[in-house]
């Protein structure tokens, strides 16, 4: 059995591009393997948070990740500041990584653009990501394509402490779907769709009314050409729109090219609301079962005792390989 882990920051609004890039993997590959995922509340924090809403986004995560499939009995759900594991092998790591590849990662150059200076924690954060992936000898890690860079430094500093110290860490593979993998903003689709944008109609989140959604959709900026086909750079709105049909119904882009062939884009958009609203109406209905329940509390306090056990283990190794503590 290969071991699976995964995350998701509790920063609310977690839409259609978290869920087709990531937490639909997490469900499929829940299946066949040793599958643990995390609410990387460590990681919200490297932007300042509101502390009653960050415990109510924690819980928020938890109960999408319920909600979509992820079952208890299968996988470890667990909220990463409950397994101290984190953060000592983050300081551990951030001794053996440089502030040149650091200061190479898109994201922190996206976040920091226009600061004379920034937070620390948002520079190391990539850090503490392959710290998570390291503490349970990961294999696997199912995540959009904006983390595939992280995901090679987290490889780059495992095989460079491996060099070092001897075997120490597995060095982990990302995985990315097909469709899905980098979900566009409805309003921009030259960028990603993102929980923290302004506009509410750049994205589709997963606890939209029916009617939000159908207005996201219809409104969703396209092109002036009239006709359906997959052209991501000439085309970025209706490919977009494509992919997340195809993510959602299981059609291939091409069997969508070809159903709507000589189509105008309002039945595509139509369809695709209907396709939508389809998929998440029984997420919603499971999630509102279970956000408030004694069970989601339960899940997430054995799932922090089933993360600690395998973390000591590993720390206890790291620990030994570095000459650290007696
Ligand atoms: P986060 O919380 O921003 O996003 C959660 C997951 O959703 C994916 N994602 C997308 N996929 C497709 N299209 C999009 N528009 C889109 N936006 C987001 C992300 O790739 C991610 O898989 N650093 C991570 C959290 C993290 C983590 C980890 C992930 C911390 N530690 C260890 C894996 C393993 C993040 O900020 O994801």
């Amino acid at each position: 059995m290969k071991r699976v882990f995964s995350g998701v920051q509790p920063t609310g609004n977690i839409h259609i591009g978290n869920y087709l890039g990531a937490l639909k993997q997490f469900v499929q590959l829940q299946e066949e393997n040793d599958a643990i995922y995390c609410i990387v509340d460590e990681h919200a924090i490297t932007v300042p948070q509101d502390p009653k809403l960050l415990r109510q986004h924690i819980l928020d995560v938890a109960a999408l990740y319920m909600a979509v499939g992820v079952d208890p009995k299968k996988a470890i759900i667990f909220v990463q500041s409950d397994v101290p594991g984190h953060a000592e092998l983050n300081w551990i790591l951030t001794c053996n990584s440089y502030t040149g590849e650091l200061s190479r990662m898109t994201q922190f150059k996206q976040k920091s653009k226009g600061r004379e200076s920034a937070p620390t924690g948002l520079f190391t954060y990539p850090v503490l990501m392959a710290a998570d992936i390291l503490l349970y000898d990961t294999d696997i890690v199912p995540v959009g394509n904006d983390q595939k860079q992280h995901i090679e430094l987290t490889r780059d500093i495992a095989l460079r402490i491996n060099n070092k110290y001897g075997e120490t860490f597995v060095v982990p593979e990302g995985q990315f779907v097909k469709s899905g993998a980098r979900v566009m903003s409805l309003d921009d689709p030259t960028s990603k769709m993102s929980k923290s944008a302004e506009n509410p109609h750049s994205r589709i989140s997963l606890l939209d009314e029916p009617s939000k959604i159908k207005k996201s959709i219809m409104k969703s900026t396209t092109d002036s050409e009239g006709v359906i086909r997959f052209d991501v750079e000439n085309k970025p709105g209706i490919s977009n729109l494509l992919s997340i049909y195809s993510a959602f119904s299981g059609e291939t882009i091409e069997e969508l090219v070809a159903k709507y062939d000589g189509q105008g884009y309002g039945t595509l958009k139509k369809d695709l609301v209907e396709v939508t609203i389809n998929a998440l109406t029984p997420v919603q209905e499971r999630y509102k079962e279970i956000r408030n329940s004694q069970e989601l509390i339960d899940v997430l306090k054995d799932g922090a005792d089933r993360a600690n056990a395998i973390a000591e283990k590993t720390m206890k190794r790291v620990k030994d390989r570095f000459g650290l503590g007696l």
